[in-house]
């Protein structure tokens, strides 16, 4: 019997095999963080994502709300919208034989069609993906029977925090994308959660983190204590780069909340980072068991981003830390295919939740059911 608790094999973070399960399993069948609401701000606007093994096409309709499709013709299944974004005027047209599709998806015009009486078009309209907007971004799910959204994405902030509330204060939907960056990760998805999730890394690869956030430098902090968030260093103001100032506290962001850091992982490709001025919000998209693309999105307020203030500052310590987490990341992935690693490594009892991961993912795996 030992403190230590065992991980996943290395083949879990190399095998073709399990990587398309995990597409099938867990990428096909949860919540999926797809794009930013306000990326697509007007009708005709439209973004693909590949979500699992599928381009699903996310776009704003005439009547202001956003749908998602599969990205698959009904006549013979080309792709229909190539690019990553763009905007179409009325409709989308495949580029093959010109069936047309509204924004609603529905099919509006096929040439010859109408010389075939016996066929109703509203049987080939594009096929709908469930759609649910939150914290300004639209969240769809490929499953016909989704799970329950209040479980398990509400749910993952709940169980952190203690409640919405908090988190709503920040108005998430709100806020203003003041920077992203998207980062290509050569690591498996896993490997990145698992590393956002434990702070034992943090003292040393994130000295500028542990500057501002003095108890993260002793290796214990984590997510699991309840609504605990980090405080900032006594000696600093803001979340920047050199503890300076940042920005006004955002509306509604609570005094107990004020000069605290809040890490929330939202299962299986999310996580937000909560300080008092912004916030930080990363989407993951894998794309092979070595390979990870991450956006990550600065979120300020409205008017700190139309005034043009610099935003820099605030944005260059967390680039950081992403950049030194995914560093390690990339240090480990190689490492997974060695027969020294066949067996797994080790978790700190401080990781014990990073198991709890491993349990949550072996479950989806195994679960023929589902
Ligand atoms: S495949 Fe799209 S119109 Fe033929
Ligand atoms: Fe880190």
């Amino acid at each position: 019997m030992t403190s230590l608790i065992p991980t996943l094999g290395g083949g879990y973070y190399t095998d073709p095999a399990i990587f398309a399960a995990e597409q099938e399993k867990i990428f096909e069948r949860q919540w999926f963080c797809a794009v930013r609401s306000a990326d697509l701000p007007s009708a005709g606007d439209f973004r693909t994502v590949r979500v699992g093994r599928e381009s699903v096409l996310v776009s704003r309709g005439r009547d202001g709300g956003l749908r998602a499709f599969l990205n698959v013709c009904r006549h013979r299944g080309a792709r229909l919208c190539t690019e990553e974004s763009g905007t179409v005027k009325r409709a989308f047209q495949c580029p093959y034989h010109a069936w047309t599709y509204g924004l609603d998806g529905k099919l509006i015009a096929a040439p010859n069609l109408a010389n075939l009486p016996d066929i109703d078009r509203s049987e080939y309209g594009l096929h709908t993906v469930r759609l649910r907007e939150w914290l300004g971004y639209a969240w769809v799910c490929l499953a016909a029977d989704p799970p329950s959204f209040d479980a398990d994405v509400e749910g993952a902030v709940r169980e952190r925090l203690g409640d919405l509330e908090s988190i709503e204060r920040y108005g998430l939907d709100r806020l203003s994308v003041g920077r992203r960056i998207t980062y290509d990760v050569k690591a498996n998805w896993k490997l990145i959660v698992e590393n956002f999730m434990e702070c034992y890394h943090c003292a040393t690869i994130h000295p500028e983190l542990t500057e501002v956030l003095p108890e993260f430098a002793d290796g214990y902090a984590a997510q699991y204590y309840v609504g605990h968030g980090a405080e900032f260093g006594e000696a600093v103001d803001g979340f920047t780069i050199d503890g300076t100032t940042g920005f006004d506290r955002l509306d509604g962001v609570a005094d107990e909340q004020d000069r605290r850091y809040y890490a929330i992982t939202i299962r299986p490709q999310v996580f937000v980072n909560l300080v008092p001025d912004h916030v930080i919000f990363h989407r993951m998209y894998p794309l092979a068991p070595d390979r990870t693309v991450v956006e990550c999105d600065w979120l300020y307020s409205e008017e700190v981003v139309a005034s043009g203030r610099d935003v820099s500052r605030s944005v260059e310590l967390f680039h950081r830390v992403n950049e030194q987490d995914f560093d390690a990341c990339e240090r480990c992935q190689p490492a997974m295919a060695s027969r020294a690693y066949r067996g797994g490594g080790v978790l700190m009892p401080s990781e014990h939740h990073i198991g709890e991961f491993h349990s949550w993912l072996l479950t989806r795996l195994e679960d023929e059911t589902r």
